[in-house]
């Protein structure tokens, strides 16, 4: 990677889901550019494995919290995470939907979970950690979201919906925080081998004509792009794809991508009343 990842973004890094799939990838790819890493994820296992692996190669600080990202706590939480640390790059890569859904038959606290994680979250990061960054005068800020927030989509749309905010937040951060040197990118993957998705129940083909992204390619397209664009589509299959899903004939693109959702879970096409 050409640029100096360290100067321009360290010494530390906080990432929010951190401890397998893209986040992992990007602490790898963080730290073997010589930054400190702040991992944040649930469970503690995969968060202590995570740390080991990093340290038994690289010699960077780090720090690891178990926290769930949808508490209501997090603003106080987070200050206490931060304490006296210089964090120069924040991402928010936690957000993946435990599977498909039909909106009515899961209870609202289901899309809400979704709010609280994937809008709720990230605001209040983007809010303290950009916020520090302004005053710096340096940073950058990564933001994930999914092909699935460029359209609605049955099965998905709590999901959809919460993905698109990401996208017009690191859109209009981008636009404010680039006058005092912050980065903000909106990184939007699509298919990707990690944890969360195999444990979803979705169908993979590996060996299939479109395989899913591996989780190292995703972030180093990532921190590639952090600082070049707003928005980047990761893959370059997924930015073939992607003008379908900007395209004007809604109901064309509505209808395939909710095809897409039903068949990664083995659901019914068109959607069948319950
Ligand atoms: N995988 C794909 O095919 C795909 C496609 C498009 C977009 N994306 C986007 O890429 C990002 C990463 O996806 P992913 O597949 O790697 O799965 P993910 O579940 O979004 O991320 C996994 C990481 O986040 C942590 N995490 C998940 N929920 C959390 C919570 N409530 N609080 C704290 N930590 C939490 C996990 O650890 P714990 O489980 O221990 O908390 C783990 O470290 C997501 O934003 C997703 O929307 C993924």
């Amino acid at each position: 990677m050409e640029k100096n990842l360290l100067n321009q973004y360290g010494p530390w890094a906080m990432i929010a889901g951190g401890s397998e799939g893209i986040g992992f990838s990007y602490a790898k790819l963080l730290a073997a550019a010589g930054i400190n890493l702040i991992l944040l994820a649930r469970r503690e296992g995969p968060l202590q494995t995570a740390k080991q692996k990093l340290l038994d190669q690289y010699d960077v600080k780090i720090d690891i919290h178990c926290i769930d990202l949808t508490t209501p706590l997090l603003d106080q939480l987070l200050d206490d995470m931060i304490s006296e640390r210089e964090i120069g790059l924040f991402i928010y890569n936690a957000g993946a939907a435990q599977g498909t859904e039909i909106f009515h038959d899961a209870p609202v606290a289901s899309a809400l979970r979704l709010v609280d994680l994937n809008c709720r979250g990230p605001l209040v990061f983007c809010h303290k950690l950009g916020g520090l960054m302004r005053e710096r005068g340096k940073g950058g800020i990564i933001l994930m979201s999914s092909l699935a927030g460029l359209t609605g989509a049955g099965y998905v749309a709590a999901y959809s919906a919460t993905k698109a905010f990401d996208i017009a937040l690191a859109e209009g951060l981008w636009s404010e925080l680039k006058p005092y040197g912050v980065d903000v990118l909106s990184l939007i993957a699509g298919f990707t081998d990690t944890p969360a998705m195999e444990a979803s129940g979705t169908a993979f083909d590996r060996d299939g004509p479109n395989p899913p992204m591996h989780p190292d390619e995703v972030a180093d397209e990532g921190l590639a792009q952090l600082g070049k664009t707003p928005v980047w589509v990761v893959g370059k299959t997924n930015r073939e794809f992607t003008p379908f899903l900007r395209s004007q004939d809604r109901v064309q693109t509505i209808d395939l991508m909710t095809a897409g959702a039903a068949a990664m879970n083995n659901d019914p096409f068109p959607i069948e009343p319950t």
